[in-house]
């Protein structure tokens, strides 16, 4: 083999190893920290226990929903703003967490991931929104 041939399979090799997606920094941290959550909302945020997070930005228009909704989850949204969720009105069924454990940082990084990844925003547009 030539090196030239070399050099192509090894680009290739390496570009396929290199996970999908942005490069920006609080994108990456945000898909870290949203393997917490695909146990319930599927790895592609195809939904399992958890919902489907396609329509997560008709949802949650404005980031600061989002975030306060990760933080608070369905007990705690529950309890202070009643019944239902989101630009949607979305019932609440019960079985989202809390996540007051992430600080305001790691809440929006995840936020972002999943209005990106999942919900198809631009990733700059995003940042924006959620507050970068
Ligand atoms: C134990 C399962 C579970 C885990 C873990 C979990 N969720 Fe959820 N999530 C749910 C359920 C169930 C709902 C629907 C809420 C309800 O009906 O009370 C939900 C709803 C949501 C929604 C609203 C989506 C929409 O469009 O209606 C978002 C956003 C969300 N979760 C984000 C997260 C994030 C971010 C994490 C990780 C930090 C996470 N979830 C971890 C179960 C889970």
């Amino acid at each position: 083999m030539t090196r030239a041939v070399v050099g192509v399979l090894v680009a290739l090799l390496v570009s396929a190893c290199a996970p999908a997606g942005p490069t920006d920094d609080n994108y990456i941290a945000g898909r870290t920290i949203y393997r917490t959550c695909a146990q319930c909302h599927g790895s592609s945020g195809e939904g399992g226990v958890g919902r489907a997070l396609g329509t997560v930005r008709e949802t949650f228009p404005d980031c600061d929903d989002h975030i306060e909704w990760i933080s608070l989850g369905s007990e705690g949204w529950q309890q202070t703003y009643g019944s239902a969720y989101g630009a949607t009105n979305q019932p609440i069924e019960g079985a989202m967490p809390a996540f007051d454990s992430l600080n305001r940082l790691e809440l929006a990084q995840v936020a972002v991931y999943e209005r990106v990844r999942f919900g198809g925003g631009e990733l700059a547009d995003e940042l924006a929104t959620c507050g970068f």
